[in-house]
């Protein structure tokens, strides 16, 4: 890290991302190393940079100093040893689950987990002979109960998408850790300047850097930042054999985006909240989902897991249920419709037709998701303008 890091709040660390020095000067953008490969003076400094993550440049797949400085700005962020940045979210999960597990081994994970995570766990069950236990993600002694001798990984989201649930990371990682489990964090929705895992105990923290880190809908990028560094490197060994690295001009603009990664979480956090505040008043609105209200099941939870701000994206239940739910996506102007989160622009989605289609009205009011919910990723635009546009939209149901 830079000197002056020292005792910095994130926000102010988040702006000074790690950047070596050049012949006596530091380059205050990150520069993009573009080349893919670094030449040696003698075969033996070569084979030591085969070393590890933390040595010297060698070829892309195995480390990038655009990309190291990424991960060295992340895993500070997190307060974790090391990071391994990949090509997507999903490059990272695989990478950490793949290079984590082997057959026979059994992995506790929440019901509602991203879709492409279950995807991977279902894949890892059927094809690898790994069990996996889901789980609701809201008692510790619910996860007490799922563990078996076999136990080797707890797999959990800090919210949960779409329905905001704010998981007990101190609680649940406590099981884990008594347990000798590992226990991975996708903390996507919440990024390091709202939570952060490894303070709780986590092993392994894994983000989806496309959403809020990238936050401008421009780059796919993942990371996975480790507490100890041996883990790191085993995780790091098996990247280097899946070959998911990130280029480094999608580590520049991951880079650039989380330089105002501060300013936009405030800025998402608090319209979120007040989007979610006007729309539980609006008649046509049954329900509204955000940690930040009151009257979410998680609020006090929510309040000491995240007091910097309960995130940026909020849902909501139309009493005119599927076909209202299809109109509003369709009505809104200065949202869009789209099934990303975390950047700049505000984003709406109908889970039941799109991203959770696959299930049935039985499954998706198991999940906590009704035929009529909306899902609002909410951007940096002015709140005023956010709230005129659903409202217009909300006027044509
Ligand atoms: C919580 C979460 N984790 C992981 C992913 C996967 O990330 P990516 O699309 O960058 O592969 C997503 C994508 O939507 C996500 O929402």
């Amino acid at each position: 890290m830079n000197d002056f890091h020292h005792g910095l709040r994130p926000e102010s660390r988040i702006v000074h991302p790690p950047v070596e020095e050049v012949a006596g000067s530091r380059s205050l953008g990150v520069p993009i190393h573009q080349g893919h490969v670094f030449a040696f003076p003698d075969s033996d400094a070569l084979a030591e940079a085969f070393g590890g993550p933390d040595r010297a440049f060698l070829y892309n797949r195995l480390g990038n100093p655009t990309v190291r400085s990424l991960e060295r700005a992340v895993a500070d962020l997190e307060g974790g040893s090391g990071a391994l940045a990949a090509s997507s979210g999903m490059g990272a999960i695989n990478t950490v689950l793949l290079a984590l597990l082997r057959s026979g081994d059994h992995v506790i994970a929440q019901e509602s987990l991203y879709g492409g995570t279950f995807a991977t766990l279902a894949d890892l069950a059927a094809r690898w002979g790994v069990t996996v236990t889901r789980v609701r993600g809201d008692e510790p002694e619910e996860v007490r109960a799922a563990l078996r001798p076999t136990t080797r990984l707890l797999y959990l989201e800090t919210v949960s998408n779409p329905t905001t649930r704010v998981t007990d990371l101190p609680a649940l990682i406590g099981v884990a850790r008594e347990a000798g489990v590992l226990s991975v964090v996708d903390n996507t929705f919440t990024t390091p300047l709202l939570c952060r895992p490894i303070e709780h105990g986590a092993d392994v923290v894994v983000h989806s850097a496309t959403k809020y880190l990238g936050g401008h809908s421009d780059v796919l990028a993942g990371i996975a930042v480790f507490a100890d560094a041996g883990l790191h490197h085993r995780v790091w060994e098996h990247g280097v054999e899946l070959g998911a690295a990130l280029d480094p001009f999608a580590a520049w603009l991951t880079l650039r985006g989380m330089q105002t990664l501060g300013l936009r979480m405030r800025r998402h956090c608090e319209s979120a909240l007040d989007l979610a505040g006007r729309l539980a008043a609006h008649p046509a609105v049954t329900a509204v989902r955000h940690p930040g209200l009151p009257g979410h099941p998680d609020h006090e939870l929510a309040r000491r897991l995240l007091p910097d701000g309960q995130g940026g994206v909020l849902s909501f239940d139309l009493a005119g249920g599927r076909e209202a739910a299809r109109t509003f996506v369709g009505a809104v102007r200065l949202a869009s419709l789209a099934p990303s989160l975390g950047g700049v622009h505000t984003l709406v989605l109908h889970p039941a037709s799109t991203s959770h289609r696959q299930l049935s009205d039985e499954e998706l009011a198991a999940a906590g998701i009704g035929p009529g919910t909306v899902r609002v990723a909410v951007g940096i635009e002015h709140p005023e303008d956010l709230w005129a546009d659903l409202d217009q939209a909300l006027a044509k149901l």
